[in-house]
């Protein structure tokens, strides 16, 4: 299990941080080279020719070694919804098919295919949130529904957002290959600290962004493309995205076909190399700590929680149904509105969700924490 990180991070002892699921602080080093970058982008004739380059493989190479992906399969983004709707303009979802999504699912995933359902002539199967939070058995079940139309793909989050489910990819994937589906996943909640591995997954895309696990700035994501969605027309028209557009050149549109792997997908302006190394860094940052230890060492944590929380009869999800790193507690009557105010009064930090109170630890929490969460939750509480 991997000791606790808190010096990497900013984080004075008398703060309860405890809501990495809404924004994950920046380690100091990644401040660092945050701080590094501005000051180079001030003299811009000190950077290398091959510095853009550089950078590109660089973050591109930190974010696929998260996902067990080629860093040509990994296409520099925005934003899980950028990523989306590259999605959206490259899958064609035949007229009468379904695409199912998960109730209360973020936005991202959903809305793409919300907007474009009438037009295309498809319908959204939105699977209910199960009581028992069992997302996986409620999704095959959905997958296999008799009389139902036929699935074109799913697109959905592999830990739900709002109540810490977590679903498992490698059976729901299994069960979409066998109805002929795609596979959309926002990874948000999960890379990082869950196994990932699209090279077993094999999905059509899976999204996440750097701003929250992975320890990044805002405006980064990245976005695995599979190889047979790597025929697609991009969100934005670049020159990079082409074989032969250089502004060095001496005939400029040379060759405007496309790049034959996922960097035809990069966004424009890719190179904002501020955030381009700070997300590098803090997905590098991750790597080193190592998968399997992290998740070790949050399940611990929201162990103690869950354990810590037990007899205040909060409804608190089963271990094997929810993601090994969120805690997302629910109220015996509802949560008194001004609950999350009165935690923060004390310096201890939660998010409210959709009724829910979701408790997020990382690497830089430790017992300490999570000893006054509960002490804290209760005062807060009576
Ligand atoms: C499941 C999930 N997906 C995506 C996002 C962020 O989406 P985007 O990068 O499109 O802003 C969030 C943010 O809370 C999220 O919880």
């Amino acid at each position: 299990m991997l000791a606790c990180q808190r010096d990497a991070f900013d984080l004075p002892r008398d703060v309860c941080y405890l809501n990495a699921a809404a924004w994950g602080p920046l380690p100091r080093a990644v401040q660092e080279a945050g701080r590094a970058a501005v000051a180079r982008k001030g003299q811009p004739w000190t950077l290398a020719g091959d510095f853009p380059a550089s950078q590109h493989d660089r973050a591109r190479r930190a974010a696929a070694a998260l996902i067990g992906a080629e860093p040509r399969d990994v296409a520099l983004i925005s934003s899980v919804g950028y990523g989306v709707a590259i999605a959206g303009k490259v899958m064609a979802i035949p007229r009468g098919a379904r695409v199912l999504v998960l109730q209360n699912d973020h936005t991202s995933p959903v809305l793409e295919w919300m907007g474009r359902a009438e037009a295309q002539g498809f319908t959204l199967d939105t699977v209910a949130q199960p009581a028992d939070q069992d997302w996986t058995t409620a999704v095959l079940a959905a997958i296999a529904r008799p009389g139902a139309p036929p699935l074109a793909l799913a697109s959905i989050s592999s830990v739900h957002w709002s109540d810490g489910g977590a679903l498992d990819l490698a059976r729901i994937g299994a069960a979409l290959k066998k109805a002929g589906a795609a596979f959309l996943i926002d990874a948000t909640h999960d890379v990082g600290v869950r196994h990932i591995d699209v090279a077993t997954l094999d999905p059509d895309f899976l999204i996440f962004p750097t701003y929250k696990w992975v320890l990044g700035p805002y405006g980064r994501a990245f976005a695995y493309v599979a190889r047979r969605r790597q025929d697609g027309v991009p969100l934005e028209q670049t020159a990079f995205a082409r074989r032969g557009v250089s502004a060095e050149d001496s005939v400029y549109f040379r060759d405007t076909r496309y790049h034959d792997d996922a960097r035809r997908y990069d966004m424009g302006e890719r190179d904002h190399f501020v955030s381009l190394e700070m997300a590098a860094l803090g997905m590098e940052m991750m790597a080193s700590w190592g998968q399997p230890e992290i998740e070790a060492r949050l399940a611990m944590l929201t162990g103690r929680l869950a354990e810590g929380l037990g007899n205040l009869g909060l409804a608190i999800p089963d271990a094997r149904h929810r993601a090994p790193h969120i805690l997302s507690v629910g109220f015996p009557r509802s949560m008194p509105a001004d609950f999350p105010q009165r935690l923060a009064a004390a310096k201890v930090y939660a998010a409210p969700r959709l009724g829910r109170l979701r408790i997020s630890p990382h690497v830089y929490n430790d017992e300490a924490d999570i000893e006054r969460f509960v002490e804290v939750f209760r005062a807060a509480l009576s």
